[in-house]
């Protein structure tokens, strides 16, 4: 498998581009199940998950076209030729999930596998199926899939979220435009990649009210129509690289991405002795003090600090001086880049859904292994500042969520190298 080679010790100086949020596109590309129309989407990162879903929405009769250079995704389906989901598909991006709500919707019928856990946790997804029988569909389990019927249409109803989760907000709002009525969710989730997924929807031609507050309403069309709408940027990849440029004492600009989504993580990098300015479009980070100071973190659901952060929030924290308590509310097994950091000689005790990090003054280079996304670039970015040289194993991880990692942070001064596997 491919790994990369990185020698610490160098300061990220000068602009990185921010790509199209893949937490955005996974969904804005299910959405296009919803009409016979094509759906074209700009500024679409070149992920593995991207391909990933790309293969699930095939399956379903979907006609895709994606073009690299300019990154423009063309998705049409114009009738819907299969209702399944298989399981060798599904198993590799869970997101996959989101083909259900609008399977359902379209086209009345849908077999999705369950998608399984994954390395942070057991990825339940009650909350989506819940939500579906209460927009009328008949759902069974059988043999690890979901089988789904809704032979009248689905109907809306007044849904009320015991937890607040991302996929199956956008599961449920993507169903319900359309259902028979209006549909009301409350306790939804309100990030930033669910406003786009309902502007979308809302160019589709659905009528969505109270994007970004905790209770919004659909009222139910017949159709929706095809439309071209461009993604927002990533604020989870602008907030790894701000991490990076902090930890590195560099002075990094990030373009395209807009500050107003980091508010969560511009006060704590503050506390830590950290300078973050920007607007709607560049956002720019360097050091306040000489040495970065440990603070405390707690992930919560948008606006508040966000999981897909923590791991880097952690690297950073192994070389502030003090300490830091990072609390991950989220997801009940988020702390596999524990381990791989403490073998870089970072101090690190775990308490249950805490993590007491004690600073150090230096990191040391290792071999170190990627398990999850986020946990595998928490370990680049403990390798941008280790003594030595770190060998990230098993990138596929990275290659997920992060478009052009190796490059991107080459470009501002990193010295790393993507060692590719000799064929066998
Ligand atoms: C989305 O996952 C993101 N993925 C995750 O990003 C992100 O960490 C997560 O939201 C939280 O922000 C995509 O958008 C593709 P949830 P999702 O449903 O929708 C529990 C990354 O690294 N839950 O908000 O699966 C669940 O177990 C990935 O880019 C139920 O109990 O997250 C978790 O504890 C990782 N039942 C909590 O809710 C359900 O039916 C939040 O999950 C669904 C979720």
């Amino acid at each position: 498998m491919d790994k990369i080679k990185i020698i610490g010790g160098k300061p990220l100086n000068g602009e990185i581009e921010i790509s199209g949020a893949k937490n955005a596109v996974l969904p804005l590309m299910t959405a296009s199940l919803l009409t016979d129309q094509p759906l074209i989407l700009h500024r679409v990162p070149n992920l593995r998950d991207v391909a990933s879903l790309n293969e699930v929405l095939a399956e379903l009769g979907t006609v895709f076209d994606y073009n690299a250079e300019n990154k423009t995704l063309h998705l049409h389906v114009p009738t819907i030729t299969e209702c399944v989901a298989p399981y060798d598909l599904v198993c590799k991006m869970r997101a996959s999930i989101l083909v259900l709500g609008p399977l359902l919707a379209r086209h009345g019928e849908a077999k999705v596998s369950l998608p399984g856990g994954c390395a942070i946790g057991t990825r339940p997804v009650d909350l989506h199926i819940n939500g579906l029988q209460q927009l009328g569909a008949e759902i069974k389990l059988v043999d690890g899939y979901i089988e789904a019927k809704a032979p009248h249409g689905l109907k809306g109803a007044n849904i009320h979220f015991p937890k607040v989760s991302v996929g199956a907000t956008e599961n449920i709002m993507m169903a319900a435009t359309l259902a028979k009525g209006d549909t009301t969710l409350v306790n939804v989730a309100r990030e930033p990649e669910i406003i786009d997924l309902g502007k979308c929807l809302i160019e589709m031609g659905a009528e969505i009210e109270g994007l970004g507050t905790d209770k919004i309403t659909i009222h139910g069309k017949t159709f929706l129509r095809g439309t071209e709408h461009t993604v927002i940027a990533d604020r989870i990849e602008a907030g790894t690289f701000l991490i990076a440029g902090a930890m590195t004492d560099g002075n990094l600009t990030l373009k395209n991405s807009n500050i107003m989504y980091l508010d969560s993580l511009i006060e704590p990098l503050y506390k830590a002795g950290v300078e973050v300015t920007g607007n709607k479009s560049s956002i720019t980070v360097k050091r306040i003090n000489k040495r970065l100071r440990g603070v405390d973190v707690m992930t919560e659901p948008y606006p508040g600090f966000p999981t897909d952060l923590q791991a880097q929030m952690m690297s950073m924290l192994t070389i502030a001086e003090g300490a830091g308590m990072v609390t991950e509310t989220i997801f009940e097994n988020r702390f596999m880049h524990v381990p791989e950091l403490s073998r870089m000689g970072a101090d690190i005790t775990v308490h249950g859904s805490s993590a007491l990090v004690r600073g150090v003054d230096k990191l040391k280079g290792a071999e170190v292994m990627a398990s999850d996304l986020r946990a595998s670039v928490s370990l680049v970015l403990a390798g941008l500042v280790a003594e030595g040289e770190t060998i990230v194993h098993r990138i596929y991880h990275l290659e997920r969520g992060y478009e052009n990692i190796v490059e991107k942070l080459s470009s501002v001064g990193a010295k790393l190298e993507l060692l590719k596997e000799k064929a066998a």
